[in-house]
């Protein structure tokens, strides 16, 4: 995987005690790293160190005023930057290490560089789940600011070689992990005056959300972009909505998967990529039609099918 990546720029190593150490010495001593996580490949540096911060803006050509999410161990090291009330508490208990980012207010004394936050006084926080990202935090004893290992406004890493392809020269060492499980990036919760928001529809589900909580999350309409994926309200349709309908009322559009049928299928072979790419496009059908309701057949919750499934939960109608 990482053989032919010497002519693009970075080093692509494979995951092992000996380059864990040396990509642990490099973060300390100021230094970029990518790294592998559960969701996509992670442009990591020390986020308490203000020049190493701004190397992560420079090398991916950043605008500084979208703020970084800083990877922790565990919830007690995020508490040392955050404030996590209740809800943020349950949601980290609930899900971390995984892929859920909670956006909460910045502790008193947060030794992250201020850049990191790009003035704001919250903070995007990550306690994340693969291997390799959890020795380089155990290793280096860093909290890491890391977005993903793109170039600004490219497509997200998932390989090595992708990182390889889109930072270029610029690419730092890079720890290879094999391909990211999840393939998109986690899911962004801002926690605030004991309610949720989410900012970016990820792995972690509204569904999954609610089920830990009991409540839903709050849909703010607002102009201000906090994070990609914040407008969301524009994915529901005006008509009540049925998930996992195997079948359908006389009165439903049925939208199906698979076997399902439905009035319009989404993927007759079962393929979630061909059923992201028609989500949309059925959802305006089925309002649009003269029936009252619309039902959406069981998607598998796999692969694309998460953010599938992410996309679908706030296209709901609450129960
Ligand atoms: O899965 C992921 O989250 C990956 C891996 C590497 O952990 N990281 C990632 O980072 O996707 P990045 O920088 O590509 O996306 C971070 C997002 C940005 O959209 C940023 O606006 C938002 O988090 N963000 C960071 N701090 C924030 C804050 N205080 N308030 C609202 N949004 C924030
Ligand atoms: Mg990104």
């Amino acid at each position: 995987m990482s053989g032919s990546n010497d002519h693009i720029g970075g080093e692509a190593r494979r995951y092992g005690n000996a380059t864990i150490g040396e990509a642990a010495a490099r973060l300390r001593a100021g230094g970029l790293v990518a790294v592998p996580t559960e969701t996509v490949y992670g442009l990591a540096a020390d986020s308490t160190n203000a020049a190493a911060v701004a190397e992560i803006y420079r090398t991916k050509g950043r605008p500084d005023f979208n703020p970084l999410i800083v990877h922790v161990p565990d919830l007690e090291a995020a508490k040392q930057l955050g404030q996590f009330d209740e809800l943020a508490i349950c949601f980290a208990e609930a899900f971390w290490p995984g892929p859920l980012t909670l956006v909460v207010p910045k502790s008193g004394n947060c030794p992250v560089a201020a850049a990191v936050t790009a003035g704001l006084d919250t903070i995007a926080l990550r306690c994340p789940a693969h291997p390799v990202m959890r020795e380089l935090l155990r290793e280096s004893g860093l909290f890491l600011a890391a977005p993903s290992a793109n170039r600004s406004g490219g497509i997200s890493p998932t390989t090595a070689d992708h990182v390889a392809r889109s930072l270029g020269r610029a690419a730092p060492m890079i720890l290879d992990g094999g391909p990211c499980e999840q393939g998109i990036e986690s899911t962004i919760v801002a926690i605030a005056d004991d309610n949720y928001r989410i900012l970016r529809p990820g792995p972690i589900t509204a569904v999954q959300l609610e089920a830990i909580v009991g409540k839903p999350p709050i849909l703010t309409v607002t102009d201000q972009i906090e994070a990609p994926g914040q407008m969301l309200s524009h994915y529901a349709p005006t008509k009540p909505l049925r998930l996992n309908a195997k079948t359908a009322a006389p009165d439903e559009y049925h939208i199906g998967f698979g076997l399902i049928s439905g009035d319009r299928n989404l993927s007759p072979r079962s393929d979630l990529a061909e059923a992201a790419s028609f989500l949309f496009a059925a959802l305006h059908d089925a309002d649009a039609s003269e029936m009252p309701r619309i039902a959406v057949a069981p998607i598998p919750e796999d692969g694309i099918g998460i953010a599938l499934n992410d996309r679908l939960g706030r296209a709901a109608t609450p129960e």
